[in-house]
């Protein structure tokens, strides 16, 4: 199925009024969190809330892909999660690995590129084999970046690239100098991402909980307080409209942010005279 042409009139429409009216995020991250009280509020077990989030990331993976979105990463499982009883994480493992096998064909049918970030040799076997299986298999598409953050953890990767970094000094591959953050971003699981442009966390908690913590760094946060098997294209839709009313200052003015806008405005009619 190729969810470009699945799109309903009116939802293409949607996404071209989007297109048109600002800036696209190159990269979002997504903390999917509130399973278990959307399974709670409905006197489910916390289970159906996890199998309805599933339908959720289905939806929010083809509207980000249609919407030309460059990357998204998803936050499924944090290192802080194996504290989760063995049942539950049993069951998301489950989940995780029939979610991997039902939309192999489709992801890959729609040019996208799966990724993992996230310590994921601690994953069961089984659920190994089919990541790197489904991974291998989209690698060379060129379509979204659907990156899965899995045994993840923001902390646990900066103290990993701090220690292969350690040990290519004492290598002699690099000096102490080079140190720069470009080069600690180099040696983190996401050195082929951009840093996120925006970061979303649906069911109203205002923390990161150890997400993407370096490359958060100057990234717009919004929060809602729908529960993740609630938050559908129609929720995506809304975070980026109100993305693309912020103002972007990285450190800087206002008035310097104007003017920086008006002066590309400016170079960019002169590179499109001269044709460069
Ligand atoms: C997010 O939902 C899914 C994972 C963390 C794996 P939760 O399971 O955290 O749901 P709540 O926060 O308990 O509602
Ligand atoms: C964050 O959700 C992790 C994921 C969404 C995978 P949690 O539900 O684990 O977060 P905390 O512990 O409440 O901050
Ligand atoms: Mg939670």
């Amino acid at each position: 199925m190729n969810w470009d042409r699945e799109r309903t009139v009116e939802d293409s429409a949607l996404q071209a009024e989007i297109q048109a009216a600002g800036p696209i995020p190159k990269h979002i991250g997504f903390i999917m969190d509130g399973n278990g009280r959307w399974a709670q509020e409905r006197g489910k077990m916390r289970v159906e809330g996890h199998r309805e989030g599933i339908e959720s990331v289905r939806d929010i993976v083809k509207a980000a892909s249609s919407l030309g979105i460059g990357y998204i990463t998803l936050y499924a499982f944090s290192m802080e999660n194996w504290r989760r009883p063995q049942a539950e994480v049993n069951v998301l493992m489950d989940l995780l690995v029939r979610y991997l096998k039902s939309e192999l064909d489709e992801l890959h049918e729609n040019n996208v590129r799966m990724l993992a970030i996230g310590k994921l040799n601690a994953l069961p076997k089984r659920v190994q084999r089919k990541l790197f299986e489904c991974i291998d298999i989209m690698k060379d598409n060129t379509g979204l970046n659907l990156t899965l953050a899995l045994s993840y953890s923001g902390r646990w990767d900066i103290v990993r690239a701090v220690q292969t970094i350690a040990l290519d000094v004492r290598r002699g591959k690099v000096s102490p100098e080079d140190i720069t953050e470009d080069l600690v971003s180099s040696y983190l699981l996401t050195s082929e991402h951009p840093d996120p442009d925006l970061i979303v966390r649906s069911s109203g908690e205002m923390r990161l909980s150890n997400f993407l913590l370096w490359e958060s760094a100057y990234s717009e946060i919004y929060i809602t307080d729908k529960y993740w098997p609630d938050f559908r294209r129609q929720e995506l839709y809304d975070a980026i409209r109100d993305y693309q009313k912020r103002e972007r200052r990285f450190g800087k003015t206002s008035q310097q942010i104007a003017q920086d806008s008006a002066n590309s405005g400016i170079v960019g009619r002169i590179l499109d005279k001269f044709k460069f």
